[in-house]
């Protein structure tokens, strides 16, 4: 089987590779590395191709037999989307509705999309998958607007999708060779981290004044590895169903709310260096508490997220962290 995976060069993406090459799949990576890493690429058959650069893509979709699709390429920096909100649509929607017109001319069935908890906006936590979406931000509707596009398209040709919506991604592949590398880092962790490497000289608390128990903003981390094992179990449930037109939409994430505060403390714990600290203004578009119920993957799919204590999550990410370059 060979499992095409758009942006396999990004933080979600490669560990998806990697989890895919150990379970024995060809993969082909699609990704223009404007956000991926060129030494995240591990899989043989690389095109650096923008997902909307129809000559790149036609000739990847002509060159290879795709049995299945895992669609990570996409912006998704939540500041920049309310900036630039056409890029993102341009990208993001653009981009997946290309993929899926190849798919529908190649009669490729199945296809896994990297959604968000973004789409719920304000939603009570815990959050259900039958919870309102109502965005807060430009990059939800973004992934909004394209699970509607794949229900649409799915009736339409037969398409199998799982939209699979994430909380907080956190942690790197155990191995070390991977982990999370971007451009430009705005995520709490891995700021926290270059702060006890001293890369940076504090961390700033986005608002201590949320209708939460410590007034910092609660998120729910969830292992980036765990993530990649629920794409594939979604993948195999539609390559074994006989049935065309599967839809699936599911929250991935660990359960459990963690504060801006405690997860400070959780990387002192790690790290054994003290962190810097310091109040600033609420960041727009921030919602208070976004936690997950995972349930209904849980129950419908067999999943189970092997890193349950923060502090392993958070590990696995310092390990990374101090070799990268
Ligand atoms: N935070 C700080 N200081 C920082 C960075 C972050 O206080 O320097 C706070 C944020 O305000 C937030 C929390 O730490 O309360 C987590 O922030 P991140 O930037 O690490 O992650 P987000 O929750 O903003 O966003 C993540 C993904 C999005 C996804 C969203 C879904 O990056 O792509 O989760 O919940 F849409």
């Amino acid at each position: 089987m060979s499992i095409l995976v758009t942006g396999g060069a990004g933080y979600i993406g490669s560990h998806m590779v990697l989890h895919l090459l150990e379970k024995g799949y060809e993969v082909v990576i699609a990704d223009d590395l404007s956000t991926g890493n060129k030494e995240a690429v591990l899989a043989n058959k690389f095109y650096q191709a923008d997902i909307k650069d129809e000559k790149a893509m036609a000739r990847l979709f002509k060159e290879n037999q795709i049995d299945g699709v895992i669609h990570f390429a996409a912006f998704s920096l939540i500041g920049e989307s309310m900036q630039e909100p056409l890029k993102y649509y341009e990208n993001n929607v653009t981009g997946t509705l290309r993929i899926l017109k190849y798919m529908d001319e190649y009669g490729i069935k199945n296809i896994v999309f990297s959604s968000s908890a973004a789409v719920y906006g304000e939603s009570p936590s815990p959050i259900k998958e039958n919870a309102g979406t109502n965005p807060t931000n430009a990059y939800g509707e973004t992934k909004l607007a394209v699970e509607k596009m794949l229900k649409w398209a799915s009736k339409a040709y037969g398409i199998n999708f799982a939209a699979l919506r994430y909380f907080n991604a956190a942690g790197s592949h155990v191995s070390g060779r991977i982990g999370e590398k971007r451009k430009i880092e705005t995520h709490l962790i891995p700021i926290a981290l270059d702060v006890a490497l001293g890369k940076i000289e504090e961390l700033l608390i986005f608002g201590d004044d949320y209708d939460t128990f410590d007034g910092t903003c609660i998120r729910d981390y969830i292992h980036v590895s765990d993530l990649a094992s629920a794409h594939l179990l979604a993948l195999e449930k539609m390559a074994n169903e006989k049935k065309c037109g599967l839809n699936m939409i599911y929250n991935l994430g660990s359960e459990k709310g963690f504060s801006v505060n405690q997860i400070v403390e959780a990387v002192k714990s790690v790290t054994e260096v003290n962190i810097r600290t310091e109040i600033a203004p609420r960041r727009s578009g921030d919602p208070a508490v976004l936690i997950a119920s995972s349930e209904k993957i849980k129950k419908e799919l067999g999943w189970a997220p092997q890193y349950t204590d923060i502090r392993d999550i958070i590990s696995t990410a310092w390990e990374f962290r101090k070799k990268m370059r």
